[in-house]
Parts: structure tokens; sequence; C-alpha cells
């Protein structure tokens, strides 16, 4: 479906080219060009330079720095816009930013749990509130929405993203930067959102955080660009460019994605910022000798301003005169600046009420929003001889390492949310069944190097202690995983078992007999063949936030039926990686039971564990009779497919309907499925709804090895059902 159809507003755009624009506000561009005309050329570098929390003080904010981040008391914040605005010559305000990544105070789900709910609402309501608490705080810019697709589980950043699909990336992308600007982003609510990280981030080779990529143009252009398209569409006015380098061009210094793409073909006319010292960091890219060169070779490409590195401000003059930079380049640069904080309303309204900022943090509304988000964001991964849901008249063991556990709860991006915010599995299950007990079994700690990295759960002294609690109770939790350190950045890992002894731990429980559920908190896709083979019961409960363990009791006890779909593909060992469900068909297609196929000799089949799309509920469906309008759609035309849905269970439940094609037939080969629409429903037991989806060019056209978008006659298959391996299919012909 096109994606102007599915975000609220029509605001954003149909994929295939072309880009909206913004109109320029006569009154804003008129204020930017007299503010500019009085600048001088330190002015004007001093606009370009973005500083970190520790990097500010009152001589740098009275010089007229151009931005701050990582700052979060709003009493400080407020003192630095006192000082920009009173002592420097010109007056201009800060714009101060901040990573609120999955919210700020109150913390709901990481991004890749998030995209599990498939539902574009628990975008919405994690941004609307997390918006406005950082504005609040007198935050005016965010590093997010974090819009990179990945095939890489073993990188840690995986877990901010919405997982490997390009569409369900642009459909959150969209909802995100919709809710946290709205229509206005000066409002007292609202924040200037700033996709990141420019372009394919998500991809470096290996999984190796800050890896190398090389990248062919068709995929850039149909997997990675297309969420930060639909966050410019949906008006994103900023953008971070990315620490790596593709095809030997490093993010911060390419004119192509940044000038050509970004700000040329889509129309961003607000500014890009540098990731974290990425300007200085060309010369070890290799392609600057010094940072002179370096702040040549980003600002020519188009990164406005620069983190935390000075380059900029260092050797800007020089370059000016040495004509390796132009004074038009500059004024671009700082017009963009300023445009956004015309936009934010900083002129009008620099200072915030830093003494009412509390009183806008971790309200009630916020934090019941965070409790549905975790629940619609949990994953059913297997559910044998229904062990779920719960009986909450039995007496349950809660058991594991992340059982009483704040501080993980809380995810990779915890922006200023605190442990003691967080309510744990136990405390959760026990507000729901006052018959619980916990038993740890080990620890499990968030530490950094050098501290050793395999401090998870290593001892098994606390074994007999758990065994001993799951005998006593008559239905075990296990909450395993990773700690909240272990996923985000500069975490990869090259093993993505379950750290530690957790699965002896697990192997323990078994033995004993007693009906037990895994219950998983973790950033990553994990390897879980082994879980999977014990386990009669596992949920994916990703790191769920502020009310984590409240989330989980209602899943588990059946109060929120689980109806999240996997927003990425889980392998089976981590030998299968890369494995995602849009690949491109190979000549020799995977077939485990002869030689000369795709295949590894040591997996016995060609599948994932679980697959992209994938998830259980408590009830049942049956999705049947998927129907086209039409035989044919000519090229400019569109065809709508109906499908049913009905719930054959006895309980009410979610399904998530998925909409898949397949052009069999291009002139360069078409991954075997590409999801082009979705729509989770709520059934009633014994319900059927009929789903539409209406296709259109922008579905079945695809960006070639020019980066040129083309829809070629011929069939497309249309595959609906409950995951990436829907087998309904029915073809259409697109005509010229
Ligand atoms: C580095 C990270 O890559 C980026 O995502 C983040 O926004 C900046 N640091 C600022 O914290």
């Amino acid at each position: 479906m096109a994606l102007s159809a599915l975000v609220a507003g029509g605001a954003v755009a149909a994929g295939g080219g072309g880009h909206k624009g913004k109109p320029a506000n006569p009154g804003i561009e008129g204020k930017v060009n007299a503010l500019l005309g009085k600048m001088t050329t330190d002015e004007k570098l001093e606009q370009l330079q973005l500083e970190a929390d520790w990097q500010i003080n009152d001589s740098e904010a009275a010089k007229g720095v151009g931005g701050v981040f990582s700052l979060t008391d709003p009493q400080k914040i407020n003192h630095f816009q006192h000082v920009a605005v009173e002592q420097s010559r010109l007056h201009i305000p800060i714009l101060f930013a901040f990573d609120t990544i999955h919210g700020f105070r109150t913390i709901f789900p990481i991004p890749l749990g998030e995209a599990s709910s498939f539902d574009p609402d628990v975008a919405t309501a994690d941004d609307t509130y997390a918006a406005r608490e950082t504005a609040a705080t007198g935050l005016k810019q965010i590093y997010s929405p974090m819009v990179d697709i990945s095939h890489e589980p073993r990188w840690g950043r995986i877990s901010e993203g919405a997982g490997e699909d390009p569409y369900l990336g642009s459909v959150i992308a969209a909802a995100r930067v919709q809710a946290a600007q709205g229509s206005d982003y000066s409002a007292m609510d609202k924040v200037v959102t700033s996709p990141k990280h420019f372009a394919a981030y998500g991809q470096p080779e290996g999984g190796r955080e800050y890896n190398t990529t090389d990248m062919s143009v068709q995929r850039l252009w149909n997997l990675y660009l297309p969420p930060f398209k639909a966050a410019v569409d949906a008006g994103a006015d900023t953008a971070m460019c990315s620490f790596n380098a593709i095809n030997g061009v490093a993010g911060c210094g390419n004119p192509e994605t940044e000038t050509e793409i970004l700000k040329k073909q889509w129309g961003m006319d607000g500014f890009i910022e540098s990731d974290y010292t990425a300007v200085n960091e060309l010369i070890n890219h290799g392609v600057a000798a010094d940072g002179a060169d370096a702040a040549r070779v980003a600002l020519n490409a188009g990164t406005d301003m620069e983190m935390v590195s000075t380059n900029y401000v260092d050797s800007g003059k020089q370059l000016l005169a040495d004509h390796l930079v132009s004074m038009k380049r500059i004024d671009d640069a700082v017009r963009r600046i300023l445009r956004v904080k015309f936009r934010a309303g900083l002129f009008d309204q620099p200072y915030v009420d830093w003494q009412a900022a509390d009183s806008k943090q971790l309200l009630p509304d916020a934090v019941a929003a965070a409790r549905k988000a975790a629940g619609r964001s949990m994953v059913l991964l297997k559910n044998n001889g229904g062990t779920l849901p719960l009986d909450p008249t039995k007496s349950v063991a809660v058991i594991g390492p992340l059982g009483d556990n704040q501080h993980d709860m809380l995810g990779p991006w915890w922006g200023t949310g605190r442990d003691q915010d967080a309510v744990t599995v136990f405390d959760g299950i026990k507000a729901q069944d006052p018959n619980t007990t916990f038993t740890p079994g080990c620890e499990i700690l968030d530490k950094d190097p050098p501290d050793p990295p395999n401090d998870e759960c290593g001892s098994d002294a606390g074994f007999p202690a758990a065994v001993a609690a799951a005998q006593a109770a008559q239905q075990v939790v296990l909450a395993l995983g990773e700690t909240r350190g272990e996923s985000g950045e500069a975490e990869s890992r090259s093993d993505i078992d379950l750290p530690g002894k957790q699965q002896e731990l697990i192997d323990m429980i078994k033995a004993t007999g007693k009906p037990f559920v895994v219950v998983l908190f973790n950033g990553r896709p994990l390897t879980l063949t082994k879980v999977d083979a014990a386990a009669p019961a596992i949920l994916e409960a990703w790191f769920g936030g502020v009310q984590a363990g409240n989330a989980v009791a209602d899943v588990l006890f059946g109060a929120v039926n689980p109806g999240g779909k996997l927003p990425v593909t889980f392998p089976r060992s981590v030998g299968q990686v890369p494995i995602y469900y849009n690949h491109e068909p190979t000549g020799r297609p995977c077939d485990p039971t002869f030689k000369w196929n795709s295949r590894y000799r040591d997996i016995p089949t060609c599948a994932p564990l679980y697959p992209f799309g994938f998830g259980l509920s408590y009830t049942t469906f049956a999705i049947s009779n998927l129907t086209l309008s039409s035989q044919t759609m000519p090229s400019h035309g569109s065809v709508t497919a109906t499908v049913d849905v009905k719930n054959t269970g006895t309980r009410s439940g979610d399904e998530v309907v998925q909409l898949y094609i397949h052009d069999p037939v291009a002139t360069i080969s078409q991954p075997v499925r590409r999801l082009r629409g979705f729509q989770r429903v709520t059934l009633a037991p014994g319900e059927t709804k009929t789903v539409t989806f209406t296709l259109d060019r922008s579905d079945v056209g695809f960006y070639d090895n020019s980066g040129k978008f083309v829809v070629e006659p011929g069939a497309i298959d249309v595959y609906a059902g409950d995951s990436s391996e829907a087998t309904l299919k029915q073809s259409f012909t697109v005509t010229p």
C-alpha cells in the first residue's frame, strides 16, 4: 500500500520518486536572511558547532554556539539559553537536543519491540509522550527516529530500529515523526526530529559496530533509503549522517546521499548534523588528511553541523580564505540551522519553565500508554499444549536473572528513565497472583569492558535454589535474556545465544517437569534453537520499558492476548546470518535435500527458526479468500486486494494480516517476497473481518542499479497470510 494511505493526514508522499517538499514560509525566510546578513564569519561558524553537555559553558554559550546535546537538567538548559540569548551579539538561541529514542522519562519498549506490534499507533503513543517530556525540559530536537534497516542480529543497534523490512520501517518512521513534531513543532509539547543514521548504517560488515559497508545502488534505494524518505516526507527537518562508510564513502562526507538525495531530490531544507566526532573520523576513514581537510570534505558533502569535534570553527576561516569551501556553502548551512530554530519557535520562546519540567514527567497517561505499548509489542513464539495463559489461582515461581530486575527493563536508550521507575516481572506477576516467589538462579550484570564480558549468569551456584523453587510452585516463569548494555551502540556480539549458563538453567527447570514459560528480554534476535527445543512456551518480551513487568503479567495471565509479530528474522545459528525474508532468489534455490543447491550442509533446512512476520496468539485465526479487484493494473492505476480473517478460537485476540508481493520476472532479480501492506485487527471469537489493501505503482515498482524507480509491465504475485510464509496467492498483470 502506498504510505500516504496509511499515515494520518496523508502527509506522506507515495513512494517511487518525487518529493513533497515544504512550501517556504516567506516570513521565516525573510528573518533568516536578515539575520544571516548581520553575521560575521565567526558567528556563522559558531552556529555550525554542536557541543556535548560536557563542552558547553558560559563562554561557549555567549559566543553563540549552534546546538548542545545530552544536557537534561532543565535549569542548566535555561541558564545557557539565557546566556546565549542575552550575551551573544545577535541573541541567537541554542537548539538543545537529546537522544529520545524510546521515551524520555517514561521509557517505552525498545523500537524493535514496538515494531513487533505492527501497529503504528504504538510508535505514535511513544513519540507523543516522549516529545511532551523532552520539550518540557527545554530540548527542541530529538536524535530520533532511528530508521536503519538491518539484517544483522550481531549488531547491537538493531534494537533501536524497526527491523529488517523497509515498508514496516517506513510506516513506523512516518508515525514517529508526525507524533513528535505534530503539524508545528514550535508547540510546547513538540520537538523536531532527526532520522538517523544516514545512510545504510544498519549493515556493517560482519555485524561489527562502525564497520564499513559495501552496498549496491539498488539495495541502498530499495531497502535502506525508504524509511528516511518516509521520515522526510512526514516532515522531519533534520537528519544525522552516519559513522560508517558505504562503498568507501563515509556517511558524513558523502555528497551523493547528503546533498543530492536528501537535500535536492527529497527537498529537506533543514540541516544535517554529524554523528559524534564523525567529521574528525574522516581522517581515520582515510578520506581526509587532517582536521581542516575533514571539515572541507564534510562541509562540501553537505554536513551542516559538526558534533563534538571542532574542525568547522577551527578551520572554517582558513578554508574560506583558501577557496576550499565557499561562503555560499557556509551560508547555506547557517540558513538551514536558523530556519529550523525559527520553525521551532526558539526566537519567540527560547526559555523553558524549568521549575515546571518535573511536573510533566512520568504522568499517569504516559505510564498507561507504556504498559499498553509493551503488551502490544510482545511476540508469542511458542505455546505447546496450552502452557499459556497461566492460571492466576495457581502458585508461580519467577526464576531467572531478569526476574526481579528494574535496571535492564529500560533497554539500551533509557533517556532520563530511572531504575526505580520500572516494574519488575516479579512485581508485575505478584500484583496479579500474590502466591508468587522469586529466585534469581544466577546473576546478570550490566558491565562495560574492560570488565569481563562473560559476567552474565556465569555461575550455577544458585541453580539448586532455583530448582527447589520450581518444585515448590505449580507453574514457572523463567525470565532470561541479555543485559540492557549488551545491545545498543558498540555492543556487537559474535555469539547470539542466550548469554552465560542460562540454557543450563532452562534444562534444569525442564527436568523438574513443571509447566514453564521462557520470557525473553533482549535487544536483538537471539539464536533460540536450544531454547525452542527445551521450552514448551516462549514469549519474546524485548526490553519493555517502565511497565515491562505489568505488561508481561498482562500477557502471561491472558488479560492481553499477544498479537505481536517478528519484525526481523530469528536465525537458527549465527552461521545463517545474514538471513532475511526479502532476499533475492538464486539460480539454485535452497533445497536441503540436494547437494548442488544454495544451502548449508550442516543445517537440515533452509528456513530460519522463526520467520519475519511470525507470532502466535492464545486463539487461532483463519485467513482466506484473497481476492483481487482486477487481473490487470495499468502502470498508473491500482488494484485492490481483499482478504478475510476469522477468529476460529474461543478468545478474543489480534491478528496481523500481511500482504506480500513478488515480481517473478524483472530486469533485475526481485525479492522472493516484499511486504506491502499489513493491518492488525482485533476479533471476537467467531468474528470475521475483511481487510482491504490497495496496491499501486509505488508497490510494484522498484529501484534499479542506477537508482531509478521503474515500473515494469508483467505479472505480480500477491500473497496474504499471517507471516512472511503466507501461502494464499493471486496474481495480476501490470500493463504499460
Ligand atoms: C552516537 C550515536 O551513534 C548517535 O545515535 C547519537 O545520536 C549520538 N551519539 C549522540 O548521542
